[in-house]
């Protein structure tokens, strides 16, 4: 740096700070990949514009080296009840401990992620904002705190951010070209903002007959999109609303369906339209419960709404859909056009993809599990699992991206033994790691733990493990079927039973991929895994804890739940 300087100052006093290329530091806290894209792309926008730029996974930044940090963005999502994702953990917890540097030089901004139908909505990035401030560091531009629908604020927050540190003392931004054409050719033709249509090939029912379950395999072509993916990567669907909710719901309103709305500039539908394939209308948010308060004259639901009411309003938004709060509480506004400004724009919903391309080249799979269940007296569907189970057959297109995540990679080398936890559709990405695995001759350990309610309906995939137990492309294969006997027996039992060969995988220097239900599962593997390997280990459980948050560092811990 020395010497860069030096050499500017020979040309001219004045042109020294000009020239100095201003450091902008990126993080991200990612855990469906987000995040991750938004900091990939604010990287090449500002690099564009003459920063030097790192753009880096709070995983993989040394928290030390904070303190030399002059410009830091932080791009994090927030997940679960409010907690950081994953790849954000450790890096969340060094920054909010009492070894946390002062940071008085540090200049940061904060866009934060989130949903607003839940409570701790965007905590994360909240939290990391008020933490900087604490530790001494200056907002360069304020925080923004993103719904589902974050494209237009992450872009409006970008543009603040580029200001602000033009701003600063250095101009040496304004010296260099924008480039944004040549960032363009690099980035793939389709994406979320702009999805493929993807003709569907094949559409089935994995669970036999007299199963609880329904769960459909799909294939669908990526021809002529030149859209890849790896194993670990998800896909992203736009689905379409109920048809049939989306009668009820007119038939409750006082307008025509095909009485047109704008539901963007330059983008005008028939009502009808407009409900069954832009807006949300089977989730309700306190934020939008507020919005139609002020459309109608409602008492009741100003009622609601007081202050000191919060445990009343969860409970009322709990399973109820745009209907209910329709029938309890509207219709509201004038027009169409007031009606479903307080509406969210219906997002894509993210699933793991089952094949390899490798394998499957031009095709990606999925296994969507159908959600159907009762609520407040009515059957409620989920929409996108139902649009795909119920709606769509082959030959029909659907709109479709790649969403790329870092967090749940098949690592490749081939003495490192791979450990796959995956029951019901959380078995998913294990066929895709498979299908690579036996394409490319990666051919280190691997164990497959599953589990489902029945051997004999729900084995999903049963007879392709076979095939690879077979042929040894899976070594080992422990299945826990949940009612086929008066016991439960979850796939964690299956771990406890194998306690001592799972350890010494470990000590092997095995990973373990956990894939499907957070709330339960995930989180009851994760404890099972600690008693592993406290017990096999013969150590402390806070040691067994800090031997399990080593081999995250490692990457040999790698989670993809919801
Ligand atoms: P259950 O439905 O009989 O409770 C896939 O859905 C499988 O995961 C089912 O066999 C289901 O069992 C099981 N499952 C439910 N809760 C679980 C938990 N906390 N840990 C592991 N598996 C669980």
């Amino acid at each position: 740096i020395g010497a860069t300087v030096a050499k500017t100052a020979e040309h001219s006093s004045q042109s020294t700070e000009k020239a100095i290329t201003k450091e902008v530091t990126i993080l991200y806290g990612s855990q469906t990949g987000n995040s991750q894209g938004l900091a990939k792309k604010a990287g090449s926008t500002l690099e564009g514009k003459g920063f030097q730029v790192t753009v880096s996974a709070m995983s993989d930044f040394k928290p030390n080296n904070l303190k030399k940090v002059q410009n830091l963005l932080i791009i994090a999502s927030t997940h679960g009840e409010g907690d950081p994702p994953d790849n954000a953990l450790t890096f969340y917890e060094f920054l909010h401990g009492s070894r946390a540097p002062k940071l008085e030089n540090l200049n940061f901004s904060i866009l934060s992620l989130g949903d607003s139908s839940y409570e701790f909505f965007c905590q994360t990035g909240k939290d990391f904002d008020s933490r900087l401030e604490a530790l001494g560091g200056t907002r360069l531009y304020p925080r923004f705190d993103c719904d589902l629908e974050y494209d237009d604020p992450a872009a409006e927050w970008l543009e603040g951010v580029l200001s602000s540190l033009k701003e600063g003392k250095s101009e040496s931004a304004a010296l260099v070209p924008a480039s944004a054409s040549v960032l363009k050719v690099s980035e793939p033709v389709y994406s979320r903002t702009n999805p493929f249509y993807a003709e569907l090939l094949e559409n089935t029912n994995l669970n036999g007959r007299g199963s609880n379950k329904e769960t459909h395999h799909l294939e669908l072509s990526l021809e002529g999109s030149g859209l890849t993916f790896e194993p670990g990567d998800s896909l992203g669907i736009f689905p379409q609303n109920d048809p049939a909710l989306v009668d009820l719901l007119l038939q409750e309103l006082p307008w025509n369906a095909e009485e047109k709305v704008a539901v963007k500039q330059g983008d005008i539908r028939p009502l009808h339209a407009a409900l069954l394939s832009y807006y949300e209308i089977t989730i309700l948010t306190k934020p939008l419960l507020e919005k139609v308060s002020k459309l109608t004259n409602s008492k009741n639901l100003e009622d609601l709404l007081v202050s000191g009411n919060e445990g009343k309003v969860k409970d009322y938004l709990h399973g109820r859909d745009l209907l209910d709060l329709v029938r309890d509480f509207g219709p509201w506004g004038k027009t169409t056009f007031e009606f479903v400004s307080v509406l969210r724009k219906m997002p894509a919903r993210l699933y793991s993809i089952a094949s390899s391309l490798a394998a499957n080249p031009d095709e990606v799979h999925l296994t969507i599990g159908a959600v159907r269940y009762e609520a407040h007296g009515r059957d409620r569907k989920g929409v996108c699992s139902i649009f795909t189970a119920e709606r769509l057959l082959p030959g029909d297109t659907l709109p479709i991206y790649i969403q790329q995540n870092e967090n749940f990679k098949l690592l490749r080398n081939p003495e490192t033994p791979i450990i796959m936890v995956g029951p019901g559709t959380g078995v998913a990405p294990f066929r895709s790691f498979m299908q690579e695995r036996e394409e490319l001759g990666i051919n280190s350990k691997s164990w497959l733990f599953f589990g489902d309610q029945h051997f004999t309906t729900d084995f999903l995939y049963q007879t392709e493990w076979q095939k690879w137990m077979k042929n040894g492309v899976l070594t080992k294969m422990d299945v826990a079927f949940s009612r086929d006997t008066d016991k439960k027996v979850y796939v964690q039992h299956r771990m406890i039973e194998h306690s001592k060969e799972l350890f010494e995988w470990l000590e092997e220097g095995a990973a373990v991929y956990i894939c499907g239900d957070e709330k339960h599962m995930a989180h009851d593997v994760h404890h099972t895994l600690l008693k592993i390997i406290a017990k096999e280990g013969d150590m402390s459980l806070k040691k067994a804890e800090e031997y399990l948050a080593e081999m995250q560092k490692q990457k040999r811990y790698q989670r993809d739940v919801y």
